[in-house]
């Protein structure tokens, strides 16, 4: 998703530098373009743009040598307008005297454009960035001053986003927000404001967050903030950002995935000490166990840390709890649901459109609203009654991995409080989790070999492992751009097994109580010549039935989905590699989605 980044400082300077590190640390959203403009004393723009990744792009266009008092940088994920030097950001207004950039999406953009094109604007873009800059542009011809034009164009923009603009012969930059995220940070001479909080962190550690509906006037001593709607000014404290931001970077591993897969065993326990101590867990359980029912809400991986949450709930605490894509909760869900029910909103971000819209929906109709996230201070966490942090810390890689075993921790942390069980096995997830790394490393090579020309496979689980094998195949298929589908290894007979041929591959997941039933599905595949790989504890039944075994660590039967995922995971890392890919940012994807 796009991510913008802007700073005042008191003199011209050559900015380029702090431009292209803001650029850096936005870049974990996933993007296709980048670029950079600084407003110079002078009254010049200079502007420089084009898609390829921010390292590539800064050497190719000098980004660098950038002088100038004010500069914006944008990184941008297309959705209106193909990727191209046109439509990537900033843009400039239709005299070239105002340069401006924005996250989110402009609903009306195509009426907008036309309204502008009609009226004379030179529109250059089919990007709803352009959009803003012309509908600002639009009020200032008018007569208006800056806030006050931005304050008008708010009323034409319809949709959820935020934008940073700056005009030629002022010394401030302007920033809105109206539904994506905006923090303005404030230094020694000089000011910033950011999608993105840990682009801040490295310049200042005092920072405003701003709410919906709130403009920042940045000057170099300060940041003013005006209410969109009354355009008076909102008085609002700095706040002081003591976390530790953790550095991002890989550690000594060749990609952030590699390194956030080892990460797993030190969060999963940050997150058990966090979770004993922590003042959000009696609130957060109370809500829940008072539910009349329990709606799981996420989406990709996320979801799939519901499927598991689901089993664990029942299966722990006796409590049905429905997972539900968050897209479909309303179609399923919103004529049925009530103050009597609870949405467990799940989300790395906690800034994904489709988890906010169910959250939304879950309001409206007087639902409690509990979260699991982990961005701190995101919108899911802000928007709850009670939330669950996850104590990841940052997770750069778009493939989610330490997030997913973290939230499955939460589920099944919940689980276990909420039918009064006893919780001692949680404790033995951390050396488990690293057992399960250190085993699974050498042997998922071979595999990876031998799958690397592969196209197509399925990846099969049941019970407690259905959503580790629904996980296992999107880590797959968004790494590798193979084709690979996660499935019920009792589905798979009712359908998919057609596809079966001599050495076609078919991954399982059995876990140590469902062994018979997934004998037979893998003997439904052996017997037509495919090859069957298995994900399991050591059993002589499953090595007397699969082709190949992964074996993982014994542990308690609730545990093992969070075991069996490190080799997927793995497996899914090193076939990219192996496929020439970059794991950590697969083609067409971001990390935030912060669109429909
Ligand atoms: O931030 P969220 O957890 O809400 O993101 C949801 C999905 O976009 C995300 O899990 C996605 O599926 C991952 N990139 C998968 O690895």
């Amino acid at each position: 998703m796009c991510g913008i980044f802007g700073i005042v400082t008191r003199e011209e300077r050559t900015l380029g530098p702090v431009l292209i590190e803001a650029g850096r640390r936005l870049a974990y959203r996933g993007y296709d373009s980048v670029g950079c403009a600084v407003l110079c004393d002078d009254g010049t723009i200079d502007l420089r743009k084009d898609v390829g990744r921010v390292e590539e792009v800064a050497e190719r266009l000098g980004f660098a040598e950038m002088r100038g008092r004010r500069g914006i940088t944008q990184l941008r994920w297309a959705t209106f307008g193909a990727p191209s030097r046109t439509n990537a950001q900033p843009h400039l207004d239709s005299e070239g005297r105002m340069v401006g950039a924005h996250n989110g999406n402009v609903v009306n953009n195509v009426e907008l454009r036309e309204r502008f094109i009609a009226e004379g604007m030179t529109v250059r873009s089919t990007n709803d960035g352009e959009s803003c800059v012309h509908a600002v542009e639009r009020y200032r011809r008018a007569g208006d001053d800056m806030v006050t034009a931005i304050r008008k164009a708010a009323n034409d923009l319809h949709g959820d986003y935020a934008f940073v603009i700056g005009e030629a012969g002022d010394d401030r930059l302007y920033a809105i927000k109206m539904g994506s995220g905006l923090v303005a940070g404030i230094g020694d001479g000089f000011t910033c404001v950011s999608s993105d909080l840990p682009s801040i962190l490295p310049l200042t550690r005092r920072v405003i967050r701003l709410n919906d509906g709130e403009i920042a006037v940045l000057d170099a001593d300060g940041v003013t903030v005006v209410g969109v709607e009354t355009g008076e000014t909102v008085h609002r404290e700095p706040e002081l950002v003591e976390d530790d931001m953790e550095t991002a970077e890989k550690g000594g591993f060749p990609h952030f995935m590699l390194k956030e897969i080892h990460e797993q065993p030190k969060v999963a326990g940050d997150l058990l000490h966090l979770l004993g101590e922590s003042k959000h867990v009696v609130p957060f359980l109370e809500m829940a166990g008072r539910a009349r029912h329990l709606y799981l809400v996420g989406c990709g991986t996320s979801h799939h840390a519901c499927l598991e949450g689901a089993v664990y709930l029942n299966r722990l605490a006796g409590r049905s709890a429905t997972p539900v894509l968050a897209p479909q909760f309303i179609a399923q869900y919103g004529a049925s649901v009530g103050p009597e029910d609870v949405g467990i909103f799940v989300s790395q971000s906690g800034e994904t459109k489709d988890v906010l819209n169910a959250v939304e929906a879950a309001r409206a109709r007087g639902m409690g609203v509990l979260a699991l996230a982990n961005v701190l201070g995101s919108t899911l966490m802000n928007a709850a009654d009670h939330y669950l942090p996850l104590a990841c810390g940052y997770e750069i890689s778009v493939p989610a991995t330490k997030t997913f075993t973290n939230q499955v921790i939460a589920f099944l942390f919940i689980a276990h409080r909420l039918g009064n069980r006893d919780a001692d096995c949680l404790a033995r997830i951390p050396a488990l989790l690293e057992a399960a790394i250190e085993r699974a490393l050498p042997q998922v090579e071979a595999i990876a070999r031998e799958l690397a020309d592969r196209e197509d496979l399925y990846c099969l689980g049941y019970g407690l492992t259905f959503g580790i094998a629904l996980e296992g195949a999107l880590k797959l298929k968004e790494i590798t751009y193979a084709h690979c589908e996660g499935m019920l290894s009792t589905e798979f007979k009712h359908g998919p097994l057609s596809a079966v041929t001599e050495g076609y591959p078919v991954l399982f997941v059995p876990g140590p109580e469902d062994v018979p039933v997934m004998i037979s599905a893998i003997n439904e595949v052996t017997c037509r010549g495919g090859r069957a790989i298995c994900i399991a504890e050591p059993d002589p039944r499953i090595e007397a039935n699969a082709d190949h075994v992964v074996e993982l660590p014994a542990a308690p039967p609730e545990v093992n989905p969070l075991l069996a995922v490190v080799p997927l995971q793995l497996l899914a890392y090193r076939l990219s590699v192996l496929r020439g890919h970059d794991p950590d940012f697969p083609r067409n994807l971001s990390k935030t989605l912060t669109v429909d």
